[in-house]
């Protein structure tokens, strides 16, 4: 066998160097190789025989059949695929101010209620902080474990002594730090340290490890890009802070579907759960408004109804403004060169503004044709028309493409009281429960708002 000497790592992807360098070669991270300790990758003699024997069991073992605990907070229970599963570990990210200290602090207060040990160790704010935070919340008469700590070792200490929670909230990874490490808290290698650890802790103890972290300016979570790894679960707590509504998302779930959504709005009582979403993210539609369309979308497996509005006006620069909030701005270049290339409606000289209502974010392809009828009728001023919901996605050629659960959209729509919807040809609609407008082309879209000027007119 080769012998391997190189002793750096890089911290982003793990490739392995001989000498430090600025820049790692493989994933092009700056400042991400540090001196990895051990001079071998992989230490010789292994096959040795000293090792432990496994025991291998089958697929339908009994130690599979874990059991939920249920927090009470039913949106942060059902991001989680149904509740805790204990041993297991869940990192929720977050910008500053969101409300992950909040809805942690809800969760433990409400289960510690109902019987189960809830600690909850903050390396932010101080024990009293929290109090006051919980007296506004109602939960002050609530037995939850709480205390201000950032050494690992006090804490690991602490919790092998006493009686081990169901649920261990530590907020914020960043800020804890191990005492055997020279680096500073928040640190990759604090970070990795620290995490490593309590995941360790959590599944000898048999307790739900929940980890807050600090995001980056990008949105990223802080720290390396293994804590995603090692953790079971990843949520991401977001939203805009101008407006009340914070959505929960899965990323990554080990125990359960990601893309579940769940919709909180902050109140001056902590977060409430907002038991039909769509309502919210429709704003009370006056009659007649051109430059907007309502998107039947899916979160997960969740339909959700969105008001995406669109403004088109002239410019006098030489190139125009094309500002987008909550979608995606190449795809909307996409569209516009769609729209030019395939309706002959061009925008080249006008400013394009987009918005997705409520501060939510769509990352689905079937709000293309939404985004195009919104610009469409805010061209031609022309409403979309009234109590008429509208989704599929949008091919190079013009064409329109199926997507899928258009029942579950549709329903959702009959449910609000939406009369029409505007889908792509060839959708499979088990029941139609409203009108439906199919479309195949794009220029059937454009057409719409055309036709019905000039009827207007005549
Ligand atoms: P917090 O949970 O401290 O955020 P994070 O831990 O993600 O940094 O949330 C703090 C924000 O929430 C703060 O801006 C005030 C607001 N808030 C309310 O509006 N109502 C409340 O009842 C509470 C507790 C917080
Ligand atoms: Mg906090």
């Amino acid at each position: 066998m080769a012998k391997s000497t190189e002793h750096f790592s890089c911290q982003s992807c793990g490739a392995s160097y001989r000498k430090w360098q600025g820049k790692c070669d493989s994933c092009s991270e700056w400042n991400s190789i540090v001196e990895d300790g051990g001079k071998q990758i992989v230490p010789k003699g292994l096959s040795s025989g000293k090792g432990r024997q496994l025991e291998f069991t089958t697929l339908d073992a009994e130690k599979s059949d874990y059991k939920r605990h249920f927090c009470g907070v039913n949106e942060l229970d059902r991001v989680l695929g149904g509740g805790f599963v204990p041993g297991s570990s869940i990192l929720i990210g977050g910008d500053p101010g969101i409300g992950k200290s909040t809805i942690l602090l809800q969760a433990v207060g409400l289960m510690a209620k109902r019987g189960y040990t809830c600690t909850y160790i903050s390396g932010e704010e101080a024990t009293q902080q929290i109090s006051m935070r919980a007296k506004r919340l109602g939960l002050t008469d609530s037995p939850v474990q709480l205390a201000a700590a950032n050494s690992l070792r006090d804490i690991v200490t602490s919790l092998e002594k006493s009686a081990p929670p169901d649920l261990l909230i530590i907020d914020s990874i960043q800020t804890m730090y191990a005492d055997n490490l020279d680096s500073a808290p928040g640190t990759v290698s604090q970070v990795r340290a620290c995490s490593q650890e309590l995941i360790r802790l959590a599944k000898k103890l048999n307790c739900a490890l929940m980890l807050v972290g600090h995001v980056t300016k990008d949105g990223q979570i802080a720290g390396p890009r293994v804590l995603e790894h090692m953790v079971d679960t990843v949520l991401y707590f977001e939203g805009d802070r101008g407006h009340q509504f914070r959505i929960l998302r899965a990323v990554k779930n080990r125990f359960g579907a990601t893309d579940e959504i769940g919709v909180f709005e902050m109140t001056d009582m902590g977060l409430q759960e907002v038991a039909n979403p769509s309502a919210l993210f429709i704003s009370n539609q006056e009659k007649d408004i051109s430059g907007a369309s309502v998107f039947a979308g899916m979160e997960g497996t969740r339909p959700l109804l969105v008001e995406i509005q669109g403004l088109v006006a002239p410019s006098q620069q030489a190139t125009p403004r094309r500002a987008v909030v909550g979608w995606d701005s190449s795809r909307l270049a996409m569209i516009l060169a769609v729209l030019d290339a395939r309706c002959g409606l061009s925008l080249a000289g006008n400013e394009v503004y987009l918005n997705v209502a409520g501060g939510l974010r769509v990352n689905e392809p079937a709000a293309d044709l939404a985004v195009a009828a919104a610009l469409v009728s805010s061209i031609s001023d022309i409403p979309v028309p009234e109590k008429s919901i509208i989704f599929g996605e949008i091919g190079l050629s013009g064409e329109i493409r199926a997507v899928g659960q258009t029942d579950a959209r549709l329903k959702e729509a009959a449910k609000l009281g939406f009369e029409a919807a505007i889908i792509p040809l060839g959708s499979k609609i088990k029941d139609p429960t409203i009108k439906i407008i199919e479309v195949e082309h794009l220029s059937e879209i454009v057409s719409l708002f055309t036709r019905e000027k000039e009827a207007v007119n005549a």
